[in-house]
């Protein structure tokens, strides 16, 4: 569905190129998990700009079959704060062209479907970071995508926060069949929610190994050897990338 082949990425600033991503080629078939994991400023947003369709590479090509309908949650959520948490939502659907009485029923389903009745008429300031990032992600599933690009939604979140989340990501992959991409920044997270997890190296961001990840996709398998396993694996690269291998 998804098919990255060798794409290049660099910025310029005042006459200085800087480059951000380097012969980037992977594929991500439809209703797949994919998670990017790499250090800090290695080129992760900068890549999924590019996978949906926000930026465009230098060299290579991204190319997406069908015409997917496709939801993006950016980093920090991006919620408008002058607007409610139901102008939030169903902001896509406005911009469709939708009825008013058919989105105030999608938004209400929404709603009640992320934990939130009740909240509709809060400004995203008056709730809590896992119930703004529940709104980022109402505001996402509205449109009804095909795939589903999330930039690094749950890393401001305390721990049990974030696994709740998780396992919403995971059902919402599960039950819709949504292709999900994911950016985070940790580890477990990648191989929770991951059945391909791209490794990319520090700037210009390199993919350093791309790991098979089968068994992600049950709520189980976060106890599984294969878990700690795979964990241990992924943690293995990162670090030798920090450091060079280890003596
Ligand atoms: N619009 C832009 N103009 C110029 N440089 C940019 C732009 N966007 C990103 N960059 C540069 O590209 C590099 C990669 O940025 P990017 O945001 O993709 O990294 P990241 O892996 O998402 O980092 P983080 O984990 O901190 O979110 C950085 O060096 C950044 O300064
Ligand atoms: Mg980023």
């Amino acid at each position: 569905m998804i098919r990255v082949d060798s794409v290049n990425l660099s910025f310029s600033h005042e006459g200085e190129v800087n480059q951000v991503l380097q012969g980037i080629s992977f594929a991500v078939k439809a209703e797949g998990s994919c998670a990017i994991i790499g250090p800090s400023g290695c080129g992760k947003t900068s890549l999924l700009f590019l996978l949906a369709g926000l930026l465009q590479p230098d060299a290579g090509t991204i190319t997406i079959t069908g015409s997917p309908r496709t939801g993006t949650i950016l980093q920090h959520y991006g919620l408008f704060p002058w607007k409610t948490v139901v102008e939030n939502i169903g902001l896509g659907l406005q911009l469709k062209g939708e009825a008013k009485d058919r989105i105030g029923a999608r938004v209400e389903g929404l709603l009640a479907e992320m934990g939130l009745t009740g909240f509709g008429r809060h400004y995203p300031a008056q709730l809590s970071g896992g119930m703004q990032q529940r709104v980022a992600m109402a505001r996402a599933l509205a449109i009804e995508p095909q795939i589903l690009f999330m930039d690094e939604p749950l890393s401001s979140l305390d721990a049990l926060s974030r696994e709740r989340l998780q396992n919403l990501i995971l059902q919402v992959w599960r039950d819709k069949r949504i292709t999900t991409i994911l950016v985070t920044h940790s580890i477990e997270e990648a191989v929770y929610l991951g059945r391909q997890i791209i490794v990319l190296s520090q700037r210009p961001g390199r993919i350093l190994q791309i790991v098979d990840n089968p068994g992600a996709g049950s709520r189980e398998y976060r106890q599984t050897e294969q878990f700690f396993h795979n964990c241990n694996q992924l943690r293995r690269i990162l670090k030798e990338e920090d450091h060079g291998p280890e003596a």
